[in-house]
Formats: C-alpha cells, structure tokens, sequence
C-alpha cells in the first residue's frame, strides 16, 4: 500500500473510538511538553509539509505552522493564488509532486466531493498523508481541538449536552461524525432549510450511540446544555448569501438570554473567526464561561497529535 503505517484524516468518523482517544490524549501530553517550555521533543525533525490553502485562514495556517516547527518539522504555506488546484493543474498531478518532496500534505478547499478541486481526489494520488484543514463537508481538526477543549472544561466529552445554534454546516457535519464514534448529545438548532446533510444526519443516528436531535426551536434546545456552540452564518464561499441569511437567521443569535435558559453550567464555544453582534453577541464571547480563546488554542495541540498519528510517530 502506497501510505503504509501512515495515514489520512479527512473524516473523524473514518477512526474508531480508542483512536480518537488515543489522539486526544496524545494532544493533553505533548501539549503539556511544549507549555513548559521543553523544545527537545522533535518528532518531526527532517520533515516537511506543504500546505494547501484555497480559502482564507488565520488559525489553522498559523497552528499547523507553528506546531510543525515547535516539533522540529518545516511547513510550507501554499496560498489561494499558489496551486490553484484543479485549475493550474490537476489535483493528481498536485498530489503526486507534494508527495515526492514533502512528507505530509495539509489542506483546505472548497469541494469535498464530485468535483475536480476535491481533497478526496488529493489523498487517494498523494503518497503522503492528507490532512484536512476544512472542507465546504467538514472541518475535523476543528472538532478534535473542540473535544479537547470540552474534556479540559467541562471535565469529558462522553454523555455530555452540546447544543449547536446556527447553520447546519461543515462544523456540524464534523459533530455529527463525532458522534458516531463518541456517544454524547448533540443537538442541531437551525432554521428550516439550513439543516445539516440528511445522510450525515443518518449516520450519526444509525451508529446508535448519541442521542441526535435536529430541530428549529434553539431556546428549547440549549436547555441543559454542557456546551452552547456557534459559527457564521454565512461560511466561506457562501458570503455572497449572508445578508438574507441574517434575515432567515433572526433568532438563532447565541445572546446573554439564551445562555441564561442554558443554565449555570452551560459554557459558550465558537470554532472562530465570529461576526461579533451577528450569531453571538460580544458580551457571549466575553463573558467568564466563554472558552473561545482555550478552543482557540488548542487547534495547535490537536493537529499535532493528529499528524503524530498520520506519520506513524
Ligand atoms: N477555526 C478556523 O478554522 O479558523 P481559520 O479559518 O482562521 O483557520
Ligand atoms: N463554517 C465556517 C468555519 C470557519 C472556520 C466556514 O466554513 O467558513
């Protein structure tokens, strides 16, 4: 097999659930070794990684950077204008040159199925491991650093309450993946229409081991919540839409009422960049039970455990 003892992470659901813990874990501790200040752990000394980037981004170019240099690794910012994949060239042939001089690819791209610019296409040619870094579909380094973040303040991830208000979008997608592989319960509050992708929906369902709930209503939905999570309303590629989505989204704004009915223990999470006074107010991002920053934080520690596991180190 081309990638021997190495592997892609492009879905969350393509892991069993001791591979996810085992990543989690492997995040808790090599994130403890780079925040006390110890540079000697160098797992990815001699290594390279390029990565593909078709849309803006601010977290997850500097993470992967930074990360990939804190364990001794070289990283390869590759813009919107650089590759153009599928445009300049063929997302087979992208794959096969990234993987002859780079030891793992990370990108972030539009299509995630049926499409030439399609990251499937880029780990089934690439020779070396292929990370996604968000899709249009999913966004699963985001939801590992998120169950990270939930183990560190809520205490776990197992049997909790997550209640997402807003788009049924690549984030949600990436949770209902997860709750495929770690039972917990997920909620989806969302205006008729923004529902998220009925089959993902459906396979999160028929694993039968999360409790999954779609629904419009979001102030009965975050009753007893653990965590109270939202996004924009309007994704990248969808900007052109975002005046009528405020419009069809007046409602499912994430305000101080909202986390008052959510009750005491509820904390406010945010995968980030936020339209502040849009899907959540400023005084929601601010307020003391807020761990956006942490959440922040963590897509680092995440994604360094997730290409430990790729590589085989
Ligand atoms: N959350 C996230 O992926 O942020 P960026 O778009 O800034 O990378
Ligand atoms: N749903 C958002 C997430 C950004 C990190 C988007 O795709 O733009």
């Amino acid at each position: 097999p081309a990638k021997a003892g190495m592997k892609d992470f492009l879905h969350i659901s393509d892991f069993d659930k001791a591979t996810i813990m085992k990543i989690l874990d492997r995040a808790a501790e090599v994130k403890a070794v780079i925040k006390s200040g110890d540079r000697a752990f160098l797992p990815f000394k001699g290594k390279t990684m390029a990565m593909i980037f078709a849309k803006p981004s601010m977290r997850t170019r500097v993470s992967f950077e930074t990360g990939f240099f804190l364990l001794g690794g070289h990283a390869i910012y590759l813009g919107p204008d650089d590759i153009q994949m599928g445009k300049r060239e063929e997302t087979r042939d992208v794959a096969r040159v990234l993987s002859s001089y780079n030891d793992i690819i990370m990108a972030r791209v539009f299509a995630h199925q049926n499409l030439v610019k399609d990251i499937l296409d880029l780990a089934k040619h690439a020779t070396v491991p292929v990370i996604n870094g968000l899709t249009d579909y999913n966004h699963p380094c985001q939801i590992i650093a998120d169950a990270l973040t939930m183990i560190e303040h809520v205490g776990r991830l197992e049997g909790t309450k997550v209640v997402y208000v807003g788009d049924g979008n690549n984030i949600v997608h990436s949770w209902l993946l997860l709750a495929a592989v770690i039972p917990f319960h997920f909620v989806c509050a969302c205006p008729k229409g923004f529902e998220p992708d009925a089959k993902t929906v459906q396979k999160a369902q028929q694993a039968g081991i999360s409790k999954i709930e779609i629904t419009n209503d979001p102030q009965e939905a975050v009753r007893g919540a653990d965590v109270v999570y939202s996004d924009v309303w309007a994704s990248m590629g969808q900007k052109e839409e975002a005046a009528h989505r405020r419009q069809v989204f007046q409602g499912f704004q994430v305000d101080e009422n909202l986390m008052k009915l959510a009750g005491p223990k509820a904390y406010f999470m945010h995968c980030l960049p936020a339209e502040r006074g849009v899907e959540v107010t400023d005084g929601v991002i601010e307020a003391p039970n807020s761990i956006v920053f942490p959440q922040a934080e963590n897509r680092m520690h995440a994604q360094n455990a997730i290409m430990l596991h790729a590589l085989g180190l």
